[in-house]
């Protein structure tokens, strides 16, 4: 049934990919023997989850997920040790997590896992399949979700198909982009960004014992697929089946903005990038339609929404993408200290399809990039290329008052951009203040650090935290002891988590209070104001991404305020103040919002009524509410 009802526009998409190509029946047929074969293979358990989620279309959206996305082995060392610290995932209130790459990978240098040498094989130093199974399966029970990698756009060039290229065989340098001269790669050069500047300039390399200029997009150890060619399509889907046979719930699509390229075009979001995903989400509504797909795009807003499909409701193409955009802009607000760009952005942001969500988040074991449009940049008043290096520089420590302890990551001297490097601790100043000791400035940057969260937690879609911000975890610069990540400032904020130091999260006395002299740790202060914020969020119906977001308007360019509601009138303004000094917003917010009687109004976090002064209500420093009537 599955099959008929998808066969369609698994059909017209083939034909519109490879119709040109004589043998594309041919290629169909393989295609749907595949996913006989893979449903087959797939345990009754999961058919079971699949049943369960065509009828719970929503089961994405919902507020009772809250996420993590940490590195197995720096979070805990193998997939048999991660499983001991499950306890403390559900302490914090996690439930949705991403295991960082995990399968076979070359030792050495190889992006943090992103080269990856073999699709269905877990990196040995992590364990087995079968240790990720049995997460899977635990996760099931608990009620937990597990998302893992699937790095869709290029290969390892230690991978099976890569090692046989190399060896001559045409089969599987036609799994690449090879050629024999710089012709063609001079061409595509002409139009094409370069995505690793510094470490990887240009987009082709040199292999020798082929003889041919191989494309890699991103390090020259990672060769970019051809799929142009049906049988790189073929082959990827079933891996991709496969992954989702483990008992994955949602596979992170990574790079899907760079599958497809032409020469004379930036090679990225082309329409056919879209199709291909399209193809795969049709093939996955075959066989594992439990199984949800996300969005690693990260580029223009207008183009990101694209990546859900471009319909009026899920199913169609990406379920879920990073909210990279409102990411950047909480970075661009906390550097200026005012909101402008953040409203002139999200107000121009295209409505998602409803039943699609984002991801939002604060940090992620990549850089921060400064996405916005440039349009909007000069609207608010700005220069385009003065404020993007006034913000690297600001987080890089490099500005009057900064106290950020970030770096600049890829600078590019053709166009003089650079993106961010850094943990969120040392973005906020937490660790420059904790090396100087100021309680002042600890305090405020705590204070930053659960403000920042509390809106990723009720803006609509899915909160990714990343490990160890719960901890408030500094820098790491290891990574500059090792030759394979000494070239990648990217390592400075994948941090070894320190689990004695996360006993500090522990709080000391239940009478913490600033300035009595029984202060907790910033790692307790931290960890127990995260995990607060996430129990409240679970019981919040109207953080469940609907679609239900309004932003409002408080005359003050230093708060954020936006209205969330549900279908039975529960509603919540979200208000924060985003400078390190106090600051009002006229009470007249309240009323536009629907809230007649500010007597009712409870701030839910703290369970006490707002600060008012005369008509105003009272901001501290980065202090926010979670406003709703009682
Ligand atoms: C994604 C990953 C990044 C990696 C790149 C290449 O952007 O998040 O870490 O370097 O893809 O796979």
């Amino acid at each position: 049934m599955r099959l008929s009802a998808n066969f369609h526009r698994i059909y017209t998409l083939m034909q519109r990919l490879y119709g040109s190509q004589e043998n594309c029946e041919i290629h169909l047929e393989k295609l749907l023997l595949m996913l006989f074969e893979m449903y087959h293979l797939r345990e009754e358990s999961l058919k079971k989850v699949d049943r369960k989620r065509e009828i719970e279309q929503d089961w994405l959206l919902s507020q009772e997920l809250v996420g993590m996305s940490l590195y197995t082995n720096r979070f805990a060392g193998t997939l048999q040790d991660f499983k001991e610290k499950i306890p403390y995932l559900e302490e914090l209130g996690v439930n949705y997590i991403h295991l960082m790459p995990l399968l076979e990978a070359p030792d050495g240098s190889n992006d943090g896992g992103y080269a990856v040498s073999n699709y269905q094989k877990v990196n040995p130093k992590f364990g087995t399949m079968e240790d990720l199974r049995e997460i899977t399966k635990m996760f099931r029970e608990k009620g937990m979700c597990l998302m893992l990698d699937m790095v869709m756009n290029h290969t390892s060039d230690q991978h099976e198909w890569a090692l046989q290229a190399k060896q001559g065989n045409p089969t599987f340098q036609d799994f690449y982009h090879c050629y024999e001269n710089r012709s063609i790669p001079n061409q595509f050069e002409a139009t094409m960004p370069q995505v690793f500047p510094e470490s990887a300039p240009g987009n082709f390399t040199y292999v020798a014992s082929l003889e041919k200029w191989v494309m890699t997009v991103f390090h020259n150890y990672q060769w970019d697929l051809n799929y142009t060619n049906p049988n790189v399509f073929v082959a990827m889907t079933q891996n991709l089946l496969f992954l989702a046979n483990q008992g994955v719930d949602v596979l992170r699509m990574d790079a899907v903005a760079f599958t497809w390229k032409k020469i004379g075009t930036t090679c990225q979001n082309l329409e056919e990038a879209h199709l291909i995903l399209q193809l795969m989400k049709a093939c996955c509504q075959v066989t594992a339609p439990g199984l949800a797909l996300l969005a690693e795009a990260i580029v223009a807003p207008e183009e990101v929404v694209k990546y859900f499909g471009l319909q009026p409701t899920s199913g169609y193409e990406c379920d879920i993408a990073y909210h990279a955009t409102l990411m950047a802009l909480l970075w661009e607000a906390s550097a200026t200290k005012n909101t402008k760009l953040l409203y002139r952005s999200l107000e121009n942001l295209p409505q998602k399809p409803y039943g699609t969500t984002w991801i939002t988040y604060l940090r992620c074991h990549d850089d921060i990039g400064l996405g916005f449009e440039d349009q909007h940049i000069r609207e608010v008043g700005y220069h385009p290329i003065a404020h993007r290096d006034f913000l690297v520089r600001y987080y890089s420590g490099d500005y009057e008052n900064s106290t950020a302890k970030g770096a600049p990551f890829m600078f590019n001297p053709a166009t003089g951009e650079a993106r961010i490097s850094g943990s969120l601790a040392a973005l906020v100043g937490l660790e420059n203040a904790l090396k100087v000791n100021n309680s002042e400035a600890i305090e405020m940057a705590i204070d930053q650090i659960l403000m920042l969260h509390a809106i990723i937690l009720s803006f609509g879609g899915l909160p990714m935290l990343y490990y160890g911000d719960e901890l408030g975890t500094t820098n790491n610069y290891d990574y500059l002891k090792n030759a394979d990540e000494a070239y990648d400032n990217r390592w400075m904020h994948r941090p070894v988590i320190d689990w004695k130091k996360a006993e500090k999260r522990i709080r000391k006395s239940m009478l913490k209070k600033r300035g009595t002299g029984k202060k907790n740790s910033p790692e307790s202060e931290i960890f127990n104001g995260l995990k607060h914020l996430i129990q409240l969020r679970k019981i919040t119906s109207e953080f469940a991404d609907k679609n239900s977001l309004k932003l409002e308007y408080c005359e003050n360019s230093h708060l954020l305020a936006f209205l969330r509601w549900d279908s039975n009138g529960h509603k919540t303004l979200i208000m924060c103040n985003f400078d390190s000094k106090q600051h009002f917003a006229h009470e007249g917010i309240l009323y536009r919002c629907g809230f007649f009687d500010r007597n009712k109004l409870v701030d839910r976090v703290t369970n006490k009524a707002p600060h008012f002064f005369e008509g105003n209500i009272e901001f501290a420093p980065y202090q926010f509410y979670w406003l709703s009537e009682q």
